[in-house]
């Protein structure tokens, strides 16, 4: 099991608790019938600094729960490094098979320096990529919000970074990260070459396109796709579909963007976006970009939905293996992905806003671990951030951390 933190005992400190309103905070992801109120989650802690940051996730998530009365029932699976060092796939088939049968699937990070050298099939970033595959999850949201407490934090000056609000929707199932032919040749001349094939089919742009026109819906309707129609045929079909779904929605406003300006637009003046929406690879690239302006990317979570089926919440940050082990790891946007479980999987928003209202609190009073760290700040580690999240919730660490 998850190794639990030192259960030290919290002083209840006055805190001015402050309610806080999320925006596009409904989902557009698997809706499910509230017929009862338990639920069963798979657990992957991964690698890294997966561990800890987890550890504090679902203690948190049990927290919650109590206050809203959900019972979970959680089943810790190995994936990653963790899973090739075990039994030598970076995905065992009962991993797969535990998180397709479950309600919702959290996962921390996967990989490490370990398994930088091995070959693609062991390495752990090709067990995350079949597990999205596996989960059929295409559509990834990844909100890059400048929370006030840490405009600060923020390496863009802050009139710039000040509520900037942004959520990226990333296919993540396709394009240039799964299309084939890809591998190793050689040229008649002998010369080594690498390749790989970025490949959308309509249906694949079509339903990207939905979900991200209805994302728009739930926030100030503004959609910007993102693409490389000047130079790639994928990214014409791309603008194609696009275009043509925007007709069913006609109270969304569409704009197209190259992805090099993008990347720079977002770094000038990041408020101009609301949604934006794009490919698999351009997804990856922007929506870390787009993290830094919120600080650390340390804070920042995501969901990954599918058609029906469970979703996978994961932070969108890696497995830190410099700080792995030390406490002194963010835990924040693995509590935040736990906050986007409950509301967009288990379609438990009260349960979501009590976590989100916890992390603003925790901030608000001045506690940061070292990547948000500013002057005059309270520095603390990654168990300490839990315990402060749980005093936060009205919740004593000790009686948490026992269960
Ligand atoms: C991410 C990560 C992954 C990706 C890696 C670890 C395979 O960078 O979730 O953004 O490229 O999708
Ligand atoms: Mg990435």
């Amino acid at each position: 099991m998850i190794s639990k933190c030192r259960a030290t005992p919290i002083t209840l400190m006055g805190s001015s608790r402050r309610k806080l309103v999320v925006k596009a905070s409904s989902g557009s992801g698997a809706t499910k019938v509230k017929n009862s109120r338990r639920y069963n989650i798979t657990l992957l802690p991964g690698d890294g600094i997966g561990p800890e940051i987890m550890r504090v996730a679902v203690d948190v998530l049990k927290a919650v729960g109590t206050l809203e009365g959900i019972q979970f029932e959680f089943t810790e699976k190995l994936v990653g490094g963790a899973a090739i060092d075990a039994v030598g796939d970076p995905l065992p088939e009962d991993t797969l098979k535990s998180c397709k049968e479950s309600d919702s699937v959290l996962l921390a990070a996967i990989g490490g320096y370990k398994w930088d050298k091995n070959p693609r099939e062991l390495k752990p970033e090709t067990g995350l990529l079949k597990l999205r595959a596996g989960l059929g999850v295409f559509a990834n949201f990844r909100p890059a919000t400048v929370f006030p407490q840490l405009v600060d934090a923020s390496p863009l000056k802050n009139e710039i970074a000040d509520s900037v609000d942004i959520m990226v929707v990333r296919e993540l199932i396709g394009g240039i990260y799964f299309g084939t032919p890809r591998g190793f040749g050689t040229t008649i001349n002998g010369d080594r070459t690498g390749f790989n094939t970025d490949i959308y089919s309509a249906e694949e742009v079509d339903r990207i396109a939905r979900v991200a026109f209805e994302m728009a819906q739930k926030r100030q309707r503004q959609l910007c796709s993102v693409d490389k129609a000047n130079v790639l045929e994928v990214s014409q079909l791309w603008r194609e579909r696009v275009t043509a779904i925007g007709a069913e929605y006609p109270d969304v406003n569409l704009t197209h963007m190259y992805v090099d300006n993008a990347a720079m637009q977002l770094i000038r003046n990041p408020k101009q976006f609301d949604t934006i929406v794009t490919s698999n690879l351009f997804g990856d690239i922007l929506s870390d970009e787009a993290s830094m302006i919120t600080g650390s990317i340390g804070m920042l979570p995501s969901a990954s939905i599918s058609a029906s089926g469970p979703g996978l919440y994961e932070p969108i940050h890696g497995s830190a293996p410099d700080i792995a082990g030390q406490d002194k790891a963010n835990p924040l946007a693995q509590v935040l992905s736990v906050a986007m479980l409950l509301r967009f999987g288990l379609g438990e928003a009260t349960a979501a806003d009590r976590i989100e209202a916890a992390v603003m609190d925790a901030l608000h009073r001045g506690y940061r671990t070292g990547d948000i760290m500013s002057d005059g700040k309270t520095l603390v580690g990654c168990c300490k951030m839990g315990e402060i999240l749980l005093e936060a919730l009205g919740v004593r660490a000790t009686a948490s951390l026992k269960s």
